[in-house]
């Protein structure tokens, strides 16, 4: 296959690496629903999963290889048969297959963690590359923890891998240690050293844990990669993955020659639906995608901005899909106006139950005058985001709070057609509340984490809340919204706990 050369490949693993964080997991139907959105996004590569971890990853990667058509489907392994077996398997339906093999490079996994050596390792290396090579053409070698590795030795690795067939070879900054400059001069390294090197792509995988994995990603290109491998809003593992939203717009951005085939308007909707559907709040001051991303609100920017936009604008938010017309529809709005702001933001009008949609908008109208994108986009989120349909549902909410009193919430839930009513007290309406549920649920829970965003502006405003709850020795999160913080609270602690019971 002919190359473009200034082409950087967007390899998306917000559905494998992305997926890891614990309490985000999805099922096949969600991860069908991102994988069609990073299709039409325009990434190249999605990583669907690691097939032999479960039956569910297995059933993914499947799926996802007959509902997916244009961007090569990939699958993860170790450098070992089975897991190769299992991968290739699953792959047997995709347009364009991709087997993801590799093995750690650095002295410290060759040592502690295959309690092996070198000479051992590369042979592992190798042949896993064959073996897969038996099933698929498109074969991507990772050395994983790269980053800290003896560069003359991963370059003695990713050369025996690209003479074993590999296509991609992947150096990842598995611990995000790398400081730019040194993670770029690794891969000009490999351009250097390696004989066969023009025969594969070089692909950078850098993970944030010193906040330099956007950076180092793009001082990997700048060196001669032409793979990046990054996720939805920097999802992964501790501090997650290189953001595939930053890269592009820095390859965007900035003169360097290069280009990707990234569709930067779908990244606001994007970004909003993996956060719903993994239950992963984006911090507000997040690069590109971030609520205040492109809120001026200092007095010497504010005048400098309205003089000349580009004087504090690098980025125009039409360009990452934010609509500037703030203000759509009111209570007055009718199905029409409502389905076609829907089909605006990207939900197939085919699929759209219209009549149950507008009930939810209409009373979320009443409680809020001016509905906006934000808002459409929670209140939709309300069918996409759970794939649990049954559990608990709060009926009734009562809470007194204030300096007159001792909070307390009364409570009624519906499960199975019945209803239960508690009342309990709390050090504050929510605490109460949670209090209240929890008397009726009987359910030894933990809340671990407690997240209020506003969506947009105005007292009036929807408010998002995210809850991680543990139990049983594992964490389960939820999300609910309301333009009542309590409510919305209620919410987020029923869709955690639902997941469990
Ligand atoms: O971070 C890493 O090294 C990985 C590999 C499995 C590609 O995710
Ligand atoms: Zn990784």
């Amino acid at each position: 296959m002919i190359h473009d050369p200034n082409k950087v490949y967007i390899f998306d693993t917000t559905l494998r690496d992305g997926e890891q964080v614990p309490g985000c997991q999805l099922d096949t139907n969600q991860k069908i629903e991102i994988a069609k959105e990073l299709e039409l996004l325009g990434v190249d590569i999605i990583e669907a999963g690691f097939p032999i971890s479960s039956p569910g990853d297995f059933q993914s990667v499947v799926e996802l290889s007959k509902a997916i058509k244009e961007p090569t489907i990939c699958a993860l392994t170790r450098a070992i048969r089975g897991d190769i077996d299992v991968a290739a398997d699953s792959l047997k339906y995709a347009k364009h297959p991709r087997i993801h093999t590799g093995i750690g490079a650095s002295d410290m996994h060759i040592k502690y963690k295959f309690n092996s050596t070198r000479e051992k390792i590369l042979e592992r290396a190798v042949d896993a590359v064959k073996y897969a090579k038996t099933f698929v053409e498109d074969i991507e070698f990772y050395a994983e923890d790269a980053g800290r590795a003896d560069n003359a030795y991963l370059a003695q690795m990713v050369e025996a891998v690209i003479a074993a067939g590999a296509t991609v070879v992947n150096i990842p900054d598995t611990n995000g240690y790398c400081l730019p400059d040194e993670y770029g001069a690794k891969i000009k390294y490999l351009k250097d050293h390696v004989k066969n090197i023009d025969q594969a792509i070089i692909s950078v995988h850098c993970h944030n844990d010193l906040g330099l994995a956007t950076a180092n990603s793009i001082s990997g290109i700048i060196n001669g990669a032409r793979q990046i491998e990054c996720t939805i809003n920097g999802i992964g593992e501790r501090a997650g993955n290189t953001a595939l939203e930053e890269v592009a717009m820095v390859i965007k951005t900035h003169n360097l020659g290069l280009h990707t085939n990234i569709n930067s308007k779908q990244f606001t909707y994007i970004s909003g639906m993996v956060s719903r559907m993994m239950r992963m709040p984006v911090q507000p001051n997040k690069a590109i995608i971030g609520k205040n991303a492109f809120a001026h609100s200092s007095g010497i920017h504010q005048d400098g901005f309205l003089k000349h936009r580009e004087n504090y604008e690098i980025i125009n938010p039409e360009d990452v899909g934010l609509n500037s017309a703030d203000i759509i529809l009111t209570a007055r709005s009718g199905r029409h106006a409502l389905k076609h702001h829907l089909q605006r933001l990207g939900y197939d009008s085919e699929k759209i139950h219209i009549d149950e949609v507008y009930e939810r908008f209409l009373t979320l109208a009443d409680e809020k005058l001016d509905i906006t994108d934000d808002d459409l986009l929670s209140l939709m989120s309300n069918g996409e985001a759970s794939s649990i349909k049954n559990g608990y549902n709060i009926s009734y909410l009562q809470v007194i709070c204030g300096d007159e009193n001792i909070a307390s919430a009364t409570v009624k839930l519906e499960v199975d057609g019945k209803t239960t009513e508690a009342t309990a007290k709390g050090n504050g309406p929510v605490d109460a509340t949670i209090n209240a549920i929890k008397s009726l649920t009987n359910e030894d829970t933990k809340l671990t984490e407690f997240t209020i965003q506003s969506m947009h502006k105005g007292s009036d405003d929807v408010s998002k809340v995210n809850m991680r709850v543990d139990y049983g020795g594992k964490s389960f999160i939820g999300y609910g919204f309301s333009t009542d913080i309590v409510k919305a609270s209620a919410n987020a602690y029923l869709d955690a706990i639902n997941k469990f019971l």
